[in-house]
């Protein structure tokens, strides 16, 4: 009766999981800190909160929506980390630790104490967990100026910003030609951490380098061996490729890095799980699609810590953030994620710092899951669910702006920003007559849409008659062995009788 059950208990399992349990874990991404150590609860909200010797100025002791973040903040972000989801499998530090102050207040020297201060306070808080951090454009001096080689600034990183004690010694070489490097996550699992500010529009020193600092090339590479490995990826990052939901045509990067990392992205999304960023400081998402326009990757772009106002006409504050993510240890997808916050507005009139949800992806946005093509679809949707759209705008600035007026033409800047990662794309979107509304995935007209590949309907029934006739045999020898009233000890199917997971590599 016993092996029957296990039988039994094994069908059960492959027919409810298709073979696999989902192991899942959870991880932070946390982003664009922007410490500035000149705060001051004096200080002219429009000179950044610095003191300029009045009193006259009250700010609040955790930060002003006009200005970047005292290190009461950062301090505070870090620690609701740690009450909120204390052993994290691992986090994700995407960048922007310097203040948005003129490069004349700073020097090589203060951008590696500010990182570092940054750097000390998540490993005080989160001493056993493995930290992963990129550099954002505001971690050079001057800002936005990465060479296209390799540079001493990279490893004075890793020593006076002290990233060396976050990551491992193969790691910190290939930093060192880049500011890039590729890490496991856990033996199924690779994260690649790069340095997308090489790509930066705004970064004057690499505009006529064919590929900076060679790491196009081993991105490639990186691909490839995780393909013969069979392993899946996640890319963490600053600055995203695409555009600005918030500035329509800005692009973040300039135009050929754009074509070519997109066009990379693309050729390897089947074992891309996730692409992660920071650097834009709202809340939004994009889609990468196939050369037939079928969804195939997502891209999570992540709130800030620091509450700032850009200087970009039409774009706010928002309220400082943390995400925790939910993800399948073996294949890196991301399941669901958590979106918290803290309401500055609050805090300035109670002085608590006290953090909150504010949503959590896959209810909130009403997603079966949270892969590209339902994605596409709650995009595709927003221009007929004025409520939907609402809920995205408002978490957009993290809850800052809580009436976001949007017309029909802001409207489409977002839709089209999140669904096309190219401008020649971007910009058909925006001109189409109604770009949400149409279904159909566009292709590009040099290439014949191919039909996504899946298993035909008639193995589907091959494999089922098999499986049924496997199961029919195994209760006849079952009776038979009762009868006999013999031992049997079934097989050790070790795959299914012991779906105990493999813990990550902390
Ligand atoms: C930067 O410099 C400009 C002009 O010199 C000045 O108007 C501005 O207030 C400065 N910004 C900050 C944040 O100090
Ligand atoms: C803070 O202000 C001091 C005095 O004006 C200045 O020397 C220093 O560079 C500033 N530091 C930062 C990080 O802005
Ligand atoms: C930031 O780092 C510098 C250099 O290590 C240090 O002197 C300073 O005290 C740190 N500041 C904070 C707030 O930790
Ligand atoms: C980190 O690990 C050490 C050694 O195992 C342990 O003593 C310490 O309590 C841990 N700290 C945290 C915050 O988990
Ligand atoms: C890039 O090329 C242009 C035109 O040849 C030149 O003016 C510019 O100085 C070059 N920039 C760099 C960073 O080499
Ligand atoms: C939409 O709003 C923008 C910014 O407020 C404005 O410039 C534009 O003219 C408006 N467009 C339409 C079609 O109303
Ligand atoms: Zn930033």
């Amino acid at each position: 009766m016993q092996f029957l059950i296990i039988y039994l208990a094994c069908f059960a399992f492959i027919c409810s999981s298709n073979g696999s349990v989902v192991k899942k874990g959870y991880f932070w991404q946390v982003t664009d800190f922007h410490y500035d150590a000149n705060y001051s609860t004096n200080g002219n909200p429009n000179t950044m909160c610095h003191s300029d010797g009045g009193k006259s100025h009250s700010n609040s002791i955790y930060g002003n929506y006009l200005c970047d973040s005292p290190m009461k903040l950062i301090i505070s972000a870090i620690d609701a980390m740690q009450s909120i989801h204390p052993n994290p499998d691992f986090i994700f530090w995407t960048g922007d630790s310097v203040p948005h102050v003129n490069n004349s207040d700073l020097d090589q020297t203060k951008i590696y104490y500010n990182i570092g201060n940054v750097t000390e306070q998540l490993m005080k808080v989160f001493p056993n967990t493995s930290i992963y951090p990129v550099l954002g454009n505001h971690d050079e001096y001057p800002k936005d100026a990465f060479p296209p080689g390799a540079t001493s600034y990279y490893s004075d990183i890793l020593t006076v910003s002290q990233w060396s004690k976050l990551l491992g010694e193969n790691e910190a070489t290939v930093f060192k030609t880049g500011g890039y490097y590729s890490s496991l996550l856990n033996p199924n699992l690779l994260v690649l951490g790069l340095n997308t500010n090489l790509y930066y529009g705004f970064n004057p020193l690499t505009q006529n380098s064919t590929d900076p600092s060679g790491q196009l090339k081993w991105l490639e590479k990186q691909f490839k061996q995780a393909q013969i490995s069979q392993k899946k990826v996640i890319i963490i990052s600053h600055i995203p490729p695409g555009l600005f939901e918030l500035f329509s045509g800005l692009m973040w990067f300039s135009n050929n890095f754009n074509e070519k990392y997109v066009h990379l992205v693309s050729q390897y999304s089947g074992i891309i799980a996730a692409q992660i960023y920071g650097h834009e400081h709202t809340d939004s998402f994009r889609i990468l699609k196939d050369r037939s326009g079928t969804p195939s990757g997502m891209l999570f772009l992540s709130p800030a810590v620091t509450p700032w106002k850009s200087t970009l006409p039409g774009v706010g504050s928002n309220n400082p953030s943390i995400r925790l993510y939910e993800y399948n240890r073996d294949t890196g997808e991301i399941l669901d994620y958590h979106q918290y916050f803290l309401n500055l507005a609050t805090v300035i009139t109670t002085n608590k710092d006290i953090w909150q949800k504010e949503y959590d992806a896959k209810s909130d946005y009403g997603l079966t899951s949270l892969n590209p093509v339902d994605f596409m679809q709650a995009a595709q949707s927003f221009r007929n669910s004025p409520k939907l759209f609402k809920k995205y705008l408002q978490y957009n600035s993290v809850s800052q702006n809580l009436n976001p007026v949007c017309n029909d033409t802001c409207k489409r800047v977002h839709v089209c920003s999140i669904t096309e990662l190219r401008m020649s794309d971007f910009n058909d979107c925006l001109n189409k007559p109604n770009p949400t509304l149409n279904p159909e995935p566009h292709s590009h007209p040099h290439t014949t849409p191919r039909p996504k590949a899946h298993v035909p309907r008639y193995m589907v029934i091959v494999i089922c008659t098999l499986a049924g006739t496997v199961f029919v045999l195994a209760v006849i020898v079952a009776i038979i062995c009762i009868k006999k009233h013999t031992v049997f000890i079934p097989h050790q199917y070790s795959r299914f009788s012991s779906p105990v997971g493999k813990g990550p590599i902390n």
